[in-house]
């Protein structure tokens, strides 16, 4: 039986969170929708931020109470704290993440906290989504390299996964946010994160800037991770990350693990559309 390997589109978040053109919502909703028939499992389409820290956010609510939905996949979100939390249930969202770093500095200049705070912050938002029976995501960002402290160990990756699945996370996704892990410094820092949490419940999260984030998706593949995030036309960066590009495009991202043997479950003449969509959605 062929193997199937998913690919969770972060496109409508993280793609268009650093888009510097306010997208109207129309737009959005209708990425959203067209996504929603290409094949999906799961759709980050919102992130419940403070909107001064990401005014592209600003209107997740109206996304969600706008989109076409398809009962096969979950609208999720991110959520900061209790208050996006709260706002993100309200707004409908079927899953939430929360999202903390490795490396201090991002930490800082993300979330305005160090990761012992930050990860404070967390635990209630954890206890309520455990409470309330919403799935809750973890993200930790800088895995491999941070755009202010530079080279990250991967036991600092691994105590923060660590964190998040003693908290509640049914899956961790780790996030070259900047784009610049090769297959080696991939491998070496899953070598630690496998100690605490097995491949089954691990994401690939990696953006493109230095162009081997396909390899690097390769080499997680090695190392049986089956679940990776990525962003129809290649969309996106973070506003915190100077520099670093999109994630990588969800279109080469099927057309890796396919060419492996992968099954990815994909209508591609639907992600080709969206993807066209996304593109004319850039500033
Ligand atoms: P803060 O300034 O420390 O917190 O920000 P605060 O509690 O003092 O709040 C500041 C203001 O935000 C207040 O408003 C709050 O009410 C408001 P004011 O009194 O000044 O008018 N506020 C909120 N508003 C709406 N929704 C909320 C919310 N919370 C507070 N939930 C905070 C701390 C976490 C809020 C802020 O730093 C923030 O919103 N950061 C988000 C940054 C972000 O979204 N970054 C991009 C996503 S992460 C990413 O892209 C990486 C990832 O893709 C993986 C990877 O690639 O590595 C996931
Ligand atoms: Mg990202």
């Amino acid at each position: 039986m062929t193997e199937r390997v998913e690919i969770f589109e972060v496109g409508p978040r993280d793609g268009l969170q650093n888009e510097a053109r306010l997208i109207p919502v129309e737009e959005k909703i209708a990425l959203v929708d067209c996504l929603s028939l290409a094949g999906f499992r799961r759709i980050e389409c919102a992130s419940f931020v403070s909107p001064k820290w990401v005014p592209q956010m600003a209107d997740s609510a109206a996304v969600l109470a706008g989109i076409a939905r398809t009962p096969e996949v979950s609208y999720t979100a991110l959520t900061p704290n209790l208050r996006g939390f709260e706002d993100a249930l309200a707004a409908g969202a079927d899953e939430v993440a929360i999202f903390g770093s490795a490396s201090e500095g991002f930490s800082k200049a993300n979330i305005n906290a160090t990761i012992a705070e930050s990860l404070e912050r967390f635990r209630p938002v954890a206890e309520a989504a455990v409470a309330a029976g919403v799935p809750l995501r973890g993200y930790v960002s800088c895995v491999v390299e941070c755009p202010y402290d530079g080279v990250v160990a991967p036991d600092a990756v691994a105590r923060v996964v660590a964190a998040l699945r003693d908290m509640g996370c049914y899956e961790v996704s780790l996030g070259d946010t900047i784009g610049r892990a090769t297959p080696e410094s991939i491998v070496a820092m899953l070598d630690a994160v496998l100690q605490e949490m097995p491949a089954e419940r691990l994401a690939g999260h990696y953006h493109d800037t230095g162009g081997l984030a396909c390899d690097n998706v390769e080499a997680s593949l090695g190392l049986g991770l089956r679940v990776f995030d990525a962003a129809v036309g290649g969309l996106g960066g973070c506003p915190y990350a100077p520099g670093a590009a999109g994630n990588v495009a969800t279109e080469a991202v099927a057309e890796r693990v396919a060419s492996l043997g992968y099954e990815h479950g994909l209508n591609m003449d639907v992600v080709a559309e969206a993807a066209a969509m996304a593109r004319r959605m850039r500033g």
